[in-house]
């Protein structure tokens, strides 16, 4: 291969804290600016770059009459792809303008139709799902998912969007291989035997019709809704040819069973279509499967599944009553975790993020310690949510859940002192100073967004960007020299070998905005305990924004964050319904999440609130008109 050798985007843009100041001065004249200044030489009337001719959007009409295309524009403008490398480019205050512009424009523009319920794509359960649903249908107590392929993120980066949910060859293979070994498993064990095998061929009772009972109770559980008789003839079929090729009872049965559990209406959460032009609110037992995947990562139980019948769900007393009562439920807690750790990639620990054995021997030698570490920030969202606390507790708080280990790891000294073992998880109050509330007060996010032998401002500002403002910056360019390391004769503090990047303006655009936040986290070490030297010098925990914002530490840190709370809440609320709906988000989505916002302000940013109003929302509840999809297959 030809090493290329690539020029530095001459600006990056990075939409961070505030805007800047000039997009509120930008307009429709401006954008058409930009276009003759940057784009027009390659975007006009043949050859046009890429099919694009940029003259037919010279007219304000063309943001209602061409949205989609407009989309594209802003995407490609906002990563610093348009221009491409090499050809001259806008500041990046003029491009961070055009962009805020052009997003409030299209926003305007989508919301102004009316709130609108989004697709609802067909997917296929994801491992941790069809784990769970096998779980709850035989109840098995096995993970039966452990040999199902890992399931990539999409859309708001979770693993349940159903961009990523198709069934290739390889998965069609492991989930029959999969939906034999939990029935044989459940076929031996006589609690779950009795969960599905209802019948037995008795005096009077022929075989079949024995079959019959069984795959008349399990179909509508496994289908999550009523079947009709053709339905029951297509399973009854195979018990039929079992039998004929001379096999027992249960193995005909069981035969049946595993046809069911690699049936697409059992693989794939599908919606029946909507044939009309106008949206139409969601079939009872379409949102029962939607609120029980969401809040319990399951199949719906039988409460739910009554409801459903009874046409009552869509009453907003019932279906917040059963919000309610999900959370409360043990099985929540597959949600909270599968939430949190993949908002947070708090689920790399241990994985593919690993502090150094040689230089954290006492994180590393311990397991238990590990586990507490990684666990944290998922039973701190979960008392926030069960005690339905403010979600601003997330920034900042006076309580965390700790174990006695992860007190010891922090230096937490508590009156009066734990009398049980202290293994179990508890929350604690914390005494002013401890530098331990919210989030960013957690060994898991510090660890994170650690390298393994130190700490790193840059990768810490990074996940404060992405995850807690929803504004991550543009990935860096290809030719950046690695950072030298912190050792050799004259040991230098992280913070002083990045000094030199910022002193170039190229670097800085990007890191003046990035590492400040780091930097006032440097007091915590990469495994997030308390220091105040680093390579024998007292450590230097300022930091001052582009815009002049100056903090110290993460106290001061976090009041910072506090100021933009509406910021994180936002964003927060744009990964709750992202991972509600299990799709990516559009702009038409951003009109629902404006709505969604205001309401959790209005209740003093209770958890309860984001909830119940994510599942009261249009997209929720709603479906759009949709043909029959078709399952996909790669
Ligand atoms: C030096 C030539 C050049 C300049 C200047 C340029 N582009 Fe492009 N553009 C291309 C080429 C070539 C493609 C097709 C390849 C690709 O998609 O990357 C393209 C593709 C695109 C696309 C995707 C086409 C589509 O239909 O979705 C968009 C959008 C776009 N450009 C917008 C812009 C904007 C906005 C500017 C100015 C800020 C700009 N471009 C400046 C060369 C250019
Ligand atoms: C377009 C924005 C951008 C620009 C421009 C940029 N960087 Fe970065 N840089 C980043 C991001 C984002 C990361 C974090 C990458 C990651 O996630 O691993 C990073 C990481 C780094 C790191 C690794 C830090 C660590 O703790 O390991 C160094 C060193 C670095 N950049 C130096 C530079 C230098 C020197 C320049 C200028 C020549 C530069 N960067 C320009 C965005 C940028």
């Amino acid at each position: 291969m030809i090493p290329v050798r690539r020029t530095l985007p001459t600006l990056a843009v990075i939409a961070l804290l505030s805007p800047s100041a000039s997009s509120a001065d930008f307009g429709f004249d401006n954008a058409k600016q930009l276009f003759t200044t940057y784009c027009i030489s390659c975007h006009q009337a043949k050859p046009a770059s890429g099919g694009l001719n940029l003259e037919s959007f010279m007219v304000p009409d063309s943001l209602v009459q061409r949205g989609p295309k407009w989309n594209s524009i802003l995407n490609r403008v906002r990563n610093s792809e348009m221009p491409p490398r090499g050809a001259p480019a806008p500041p990046s205050e003029q491009r961070e303008a055009f962009t805020t512009w052009l997003h409030e424009a299209l926003k305007k523009e989508a919301c102004s139709t009316g709130i609108s319920a989004g697709a609802a794509p067909i997917r296929r359960l994801n491992r941790a799902e069809y784990s769970s649903t096998v779980r709850d249908l035989l109840n098995v107590q096995m993970d039966i998912g452990a040999g199902l392929p890992m399931d990539g993120a999409g859309g708001e980066g979770f693993d349940n969007a159903a961009e990523t949910l198709f069934l290739s060859p390889v998965h069609a293979e492991k989930y029959l291989d999969a939906a034999k070994t939990a029935l044989e498993f459940a076929a031996k064990d006589p609690r779950s035997r009795a969960k599905f095998m209802i019948s037995t061929p008795r005096p009077g009772v022929t075989p079949r019709e024995a079959a019959r009972e069984i795959l008349t109770a399990f179909l509508p559980r496994a289908f999550r809704r009523p079947v009709d008789d053709a339905d029951l003839q297509v399973y009854l079929g195979l018990f039929d040819i079992a039998q004929k090729g001379k096999a027992t009872f249960d193995d005909s049965v069981l035969y049946a069973l595993k046809g069911v559990l690699v049936s697409p209406q059992f693989l794939f959460r599908s919606e029946d279509p909507n044939p009309n032009p106008q949206p139409r609110p969601l079939d009872d037992y379409a949102l029962a499967t939607r609120l029980s995947y969401f809040l319990w990562g399951t199949t719906p139980d039988s409460l739910l599944l009554v409801l459903a019948k009874a046409g009552k769900l869509h009453d907003p007393e019932i279906l917040q009553g059963q919000v309610a009562r999900m959370l409360r439920n043990q099985r929540s807690f597959d949600f909270v975790q599968s939430f949190v750790e993949q908002w947070l990639g708090t689920r790399a620990l241990g994985q593919t993020v690993q502090p150094d054995a040689k230089l954290f021997p006492a994180y590393a030698g311990d397991e238990e310690l590990r586990g507490d570490v990684r666990y944290q920030p998922v039973l701190f969202f979960r008392e926030i949510l069960a005690n339905d606390l403010s979600l601003l507790n997330l920034i900042d708080s006076k309580f965390t859940i700790t174990t006695k280990k992860l007190q010891k790891l922090y230096g937490l000294s508590i009156d009066p002192p734990r009398k049980d073992r202290g293994s179990q998880p508890q929350r604690i109050e914390l005494p002013e100073g401890t530098h331990r509330g919210g989030l960013l007060g957690m060994s898991a996010i510090l660890a994170v967004s650690s390298h393994p032998q130190r700490t790193s401002p840059v990768l810490r500002g990074k996940w404060i960007l992405d995850a807690m403002l929803g504004t991550p910056p543009p990935p860096p360019p290809p030719d950046v020299p690695a950072l030298e390391e912190p050792t050799g004769p004259a040991p230098r503090t992280v913070r002083e070998l990045l000094s030199q990047h910022r002193a170039n303006p190229v670097c800085a655009s990007c890191h003046s905005r990035i590492d400040p936040l780091g930097f006032a986290l440097e007091n915590y070490d990469a495994i997030g305990r308390w220091r105040d030297q680093e390579s024998g010098k007292p450590v230097d925990a300022k930091g001052t924004l582009p815009d002049g914002t100056a903090f110290e530490g993460p106290d001061q840190l976090k009041t910072v964050l506090m100021a933009r709370k509406d910021v994180f809440i936002r964003n927060l609320t744009n990964k709750m319904l992202g991972y509600a709906l299990g799709r990516g988000l559009t702009l038409k989505d951003s009109c629902v999440v404006d709505t969604i916002v205001a309401d959790v302000q209005n209740h003093d940013y209770r958890a309860g609130a984001l909830i119940n109003a994510v599942v009261m929302s249009v997209p929720f509840r709603y479906q759009v008109e949709s043909t029959r999809a078709k399952v996909v297959t790669k």
